[in-house]
């Protein structure tokens, strides 16, 4: 088993001309890369500083839910992010949380994955990866820092995932079985391709792979409005990274964020 001390080094050698990065530290344990984030940026760390862990004990997920994140199986990664005003549109930063993940994996194993609206990762409808954006904001209401998390599945545990995921959840691993997924190039891949994109805000070229390699466009779908089921058809991914739908009423409507269901047709 590598040490955090090496793991940390070879992605600072690895990264040490990326102008996004600043730093990174590695734990084999923490309750949530985010929290520790989040302690980093209360004390001032700069933009570009990263937290992995080999596992969290309380790692969050969208929407309140846990997210599972088992030793030695995933890659939980947060990003610690100072956007400025043209940067700082929270569904354009997720997104690009989303493909900077897509592009990794794409880069690792050959394999275009689907990209679930709004940022989780998909194969073969099980869940491969997901995204969370943790805004905090100043007195005066303004954005001081956002903490990216990014959680991907590399390895299937031994015995499996949580019996209530199991059978939703997919790893790097199934995808890619000739060799193993190096640790160091998925995470140092993550944070350059998420660097590139992040720098190129507002222009927002990526997301013509956010709309090619979507398995919600076009799709009937349900989600909840105040309190209310939905269902619609999803019509377009608008230049925001916001889903443009067609409700069963007609009505046009354009969701933010929140979950969202595929209807599956069963023949
Ligand atoms: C989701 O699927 O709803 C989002 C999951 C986000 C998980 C990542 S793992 C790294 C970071 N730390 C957390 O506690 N959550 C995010």
């Amino acid at each position: 088993m590598i040490s955090s001390h090496l793991l940390e080094s070879a992605i600072k050698t690895k990264l040490k001309d990326n102008p996004f990065f600043h730093n990174v530290e590695y734990h084999t344990s923490l309750t949530s890369t985010s929290d520790r984030v989040k302690e980093l940026a209360q004390s001032g760390a700069k933009e570009g500083t990263i937290v992995l862990a080999g596992t969290q004990t309380a790692g969050r997920g969208r929407m309140g839910r846990h997210f599972y994140s088992p030793k030695g199986s995933g890659m939980y990664m947060s990003l610690l992010l100072r956007p400025n005003k043209t940067r700082n549109a929270p569904g354009l930063l997720t997104a690009c949380g989303a493909i900077a993940a897509w592009k990794a994996i794409y880069q690792l194993t050959g394999t275009k994955v689907d990209i679930k609206w709004v940022n989780d990762l998909y194969f073969q409808n099980k869940k491969l990866c997901g995204i969370l954006a943790e805004g905090q904001f100043d007195c005066n209401g303004a954005l001081s820092y956002v903490i990216l998390g990014i959680g991907i599945n590399v390895t299937r545990p031994n015995g499996g995932y949580a019996p209530e995921i199991d059978d939703k959840t997919i790893a790097l691993n199934e995808i890619k079985q000739s060799s193993g997924i190096d640790y160091v190039s998925l995470c140092t891949s993550v944070i350059s391709e998420f660097g590139r994109l992040y720098h190129d805000l507002p222009k927002t070229d990526f997301l013509s792979i956010y709309r090619e390699q979507s398995c919600v466009l076009h799709q009937n779908i349900t989600y909840e409005r105040e309190g209310k089921q939905c269902c619609a058809k999803a019509i377009s991914i608008d230049d925001c990274a916001r889903l443009v739908v067609k409700t069963d009423d007609g009505r046009i409507e354009t969701l933010e964020s929140g979950e969202i269901s595929l209807v599956r047709t069963v023949l």
